[in-house]
């Protein structure tokens, strides 16, 4: 098999690459490990910055995202039982974000792939990509009980954290940036409408918790949860009750309480490998950085790495120069960082560390009361939640 650009990886980054390649008269084949149904079911990201959304529609995928996602304007911090909405188009000129499930997009995404662009295999695991410094590299893969060999002009890794890409790197080539935390996220899916009609960020004694939603019938749910949690441990009465206690606020807000129909515990991590390219394998999404999911980057993250990619690849087939190819890696990185610090601030800002002294819990109050102050301080986060522009 013979492609253009050979993508590892079926999630956001490898689908919506394969459409805007598409969209640039380029060739393409994605293949992806697992079946359509898990890729369509992975509960995971909820929230587009402005720049996705735009990105989305620009690539003719924003049709169902404009009818039943929900335009947010804001959300609200909560701490001490009190609550302060931090308003986004106030104070970043007009931005927003759109709360539209991953599982949607992909699902979006597919549909297109299948009715208009190049072969989308499922079931097709990638095993290795050999020669990515040499002028024609392959993926080797098995589908279908056999393997197979898919040869490329440019191969792209969009095969997630636990993807095979990246060790295509050289030990020698590639620096690693690595943080874990001590804890987790518990997350539910609840059939019951969301209780607050934005999302809220609560940072309480017993540690973080986190409403938002995927639909105006369906509530998304987290907790931090020490690390190494099963969801099994969690009874749903317990989850409700753990979850009124660090939403309560002084007010008297009510938690409405409803089927819990899905359970999972995601571990906490930020990383960064460096550089995002080897020779002609380019790197992007989850298979080159990944940060915790306080602040809802990933997704967003991995949408900015396939545009910058999609923009080299279409400038070098127009001009013949592979200047912005040469640039993907740092071009990316700049955006990477600022997520990768901003994830982390979120993180640090929200979370009970379990060996938090006291003097620490007073600096986290006073970083939460500096937000809820200082227009300074409340438009730098809003801008940051809101996203970043593409380069
Ligand atoms: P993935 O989605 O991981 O896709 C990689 C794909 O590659 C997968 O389909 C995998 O099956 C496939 N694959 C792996 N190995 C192989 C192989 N060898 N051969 C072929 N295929 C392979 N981000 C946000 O922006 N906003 C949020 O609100 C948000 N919330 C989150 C909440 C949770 C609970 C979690 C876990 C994550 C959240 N994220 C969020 C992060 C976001 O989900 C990820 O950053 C995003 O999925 C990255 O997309 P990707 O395409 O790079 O990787
Ligand atoms: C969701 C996930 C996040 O990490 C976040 O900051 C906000 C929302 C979500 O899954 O809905």
């Amino acid at each position: 098999m013979r492609t253009t650009v050979g993508i590892i990886g079926a999630g956001p980054a490898g689908l919506l690459l394969a459409r805007l390649l598409h969209n640039a008269g380029i060739g393409s084949v994605v293949l992806e490990s697992r079946d359509r149904a898990y890729v369509e079911r992975r509960q995971r990201a909820g929230i587009l910055e402005q720049g996705t959304v735009d990105v989305l529609r620009a690539a003719g995928a924003g049709a169902r995202m404009d009818r039943e996602g929900l335009p947010h304007e804001g959300i609200e911090l909560r701490f001490d039982r009190r609550r302060h909405r931090v308003d986004f188009p106030a104070l970043t000129a007009g931005r927003s974000v759109m709360v539209y499930a991953q599982t949607e997009v992909c699902k979006d995404l597919i549909a297109l792939q299948t009715e208009q662009g190049g072969p989308l295999l499922f079931e097709a695991e990638a095993l290795a990509v050999e020669d990515a410094d040499g002028d024609r590299p392959r993926v080797r893969f098995r589908h279908e009980g056999r393997e197979d060999v898919l040869e490329c002009d440019y191969v792209a890794g969009c095969d997630g954290f636990w993807g095979v890409s990246r060790s295509a790197v050289p030990a020698d080539r590639s620096q690693i940036f690595e943080r874990t935390y001590p804890f987790g996220w518990l997350g539910v899916l609840a059939d019951v409408p969301p209780s607050h009609d934005e999302l809220v960020y609560a940072r309480h004694e017993r540690g973080f918790a986190l409403l938002s939603m995927r639909s105006t019938s369906v509530s998304r749910l987290y907790l931090q949860v020490p690390d190494g949690t099963d969801a099994g441990d969690w009874r749903d009465e317990e989850i409700w009750a753990e979850l009124e206690r660090r939403f309560e606020t002084a007010d008297g807000w009510r938690l409405e309480r409803g089927p819990i129909t899905q359970k999972s515990v995601t571990p906490m991590r930020s990383f960064v490998h460096e550089p995002m390219r080897h020779g002609r394998l380019f790197l992007a999404g989850d298979a080159a950085h990944i940060v915790p999911p306080t602040g809802a980057k990933g997704l967003n993250l991995a949408v900015g790495d396939v545009v910058t990619l999609a923009r080299a690849l279409a400038h070098e087939r127009r001009t013949g120069s592979a200047d912005l190819l040469d640039a993907y890696s740092e071009t990316c990185l700049r955006r990477v960082w600022q997520a990768e610090r901003f994830s982390y601030d979120m993180t640090t800002l929200l979370h009970r560390h379990p060996d938090a002294t006291p003097f620490e819990d007073r600096l986290q109050l006073a970083r939460l009361a500096r937000i809820t102050t200082s227009r300074a301080a409340e438009t730098d986060l809003a801008e940051a939640y809101t996203g970043f522009r593409l380069d």
